[in-house]
């Protein structure tokens, strides 16, 4: 396994790859990897030769006073799991190689960015959009991953990717959960002991109200209700929001016609978590 530090270096990387004709796949993260990750690296290895891995702790996408400082961070444990896996390339750049002295350029997608997690974390997006465009323009894949857990920041890229014509396929990959049905996510090591067993309640109201709109309920503000409710019975967890979105545009919808997704977005003290469930009519 490589490890690359320089934009050219992984370009000049990439460039080979394809000359020789082979396909070059990126998975985008911020490290402190977990198995949610490492199906995302699997799932890239189904649709290319080649694969990089990215870490990097992007600080444009943190607004003031969210977890940027105590985000967890272990590039030396990261590298040995993806070393494990037989990843291609770990990019593990310095700040300095992302955002250059100078630099001064914004991506920014609108309309599709103002609900759910834009609401309440003004310039998130833009942080992702800018920093995932200069990766891709960093590591020339033909595909990159991302984990349907943001299902959000998932349909972001998408619109992005389609708007500015890059040339690079966008791929969604399932979500991993802990058995008792938590999203793995490297913010749940930010969570107690007591916090954790809360947490548990994301999931469980999720799936519930998915069963709800299979047993005939179509009312989002009854479902929503329901999923707050669940929610912030748990003493530690306030509801940053609880919604119900059209899959494509993340209008909110008053009633479930066909399919809908149910977004949440928790606080614990040192955990901001979120999950999603496609609710289905049929
Ligand atoms: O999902 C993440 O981990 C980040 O938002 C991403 C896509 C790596 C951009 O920093």
């Amino acid at each position: 396994m490589q490890r690359i530090e320089r934009v050219r270096e992984l370009q000049a990387w990439s460039d080979g790859v394809r000359a020789a004709g082979g396909r070059v796949a990126l998975v985008p993260t911020m490290g402190a990897l977990h198995p949610g990750h490492l199906s995302l690296v699997r799932h890239a290895y189904r649709c290319a030769d080649r694969v990089i891995v990215s870490i990097f702790v992007n600080p444009t996408q943190f607004g003031a006073g969210e977890d940027f400082s105590f985000y967890p961070r272990d590039l030396e444990r990261d590298c040995e799991l993806l070393r494990e896996l037989g990843t291609d390339v770990v990019f593990a750049p310095p700040v300095k190689e992302v955002y250059p002295e100078g630099w001064s350029t914004w991506v920014e997608v609108e309309g599709l960015t103002g609900g759910l997690c834009g609401r309440n974390r003004p310039g998130h997006f833009r942080g992702v959009t800018t920093v995932v465009a200069r990766l891709f323009h960093a590591a020339k894949p033909h595909v990159a991953v991302f984990g349907e857990k943001d299902y959000q920041q998932l349909a972001v890229i998408r619109r992005m990717a389609r708007d500015l014509l890059l040339d690079v396929e966008i791929e969604g990959a399932p979500t991993v959960r802990e058995p008792d049905g938590l999203a793995m996510s490297s913010r749940n090591r930010n969570l107690s002991e007591e916090e954790r067993l809360q947490a548990r309640a994301l999931h469980a109201a999720l799936r519930e109200a998915a069963l709800s709109v299979r047993a005939g309920e179509r009312r989002s503000a009854v479902l929503i209700e329901s999923v707050r409710r669940q929610i912030a019975e748990q003493p530690a967890a306030c509801v940053d929001y609880v919604e119900i979105v059209d899959p494509d545009t993340l209008d909110p919808v008053a009633s479930i016609v066909r399919r809908a997704v149910l977004a949440v977005a928790v606080r614990f003290p040192k955990a901001r978590l979120i999950d999603n469930a496609l609710l289905e009519t049929a």
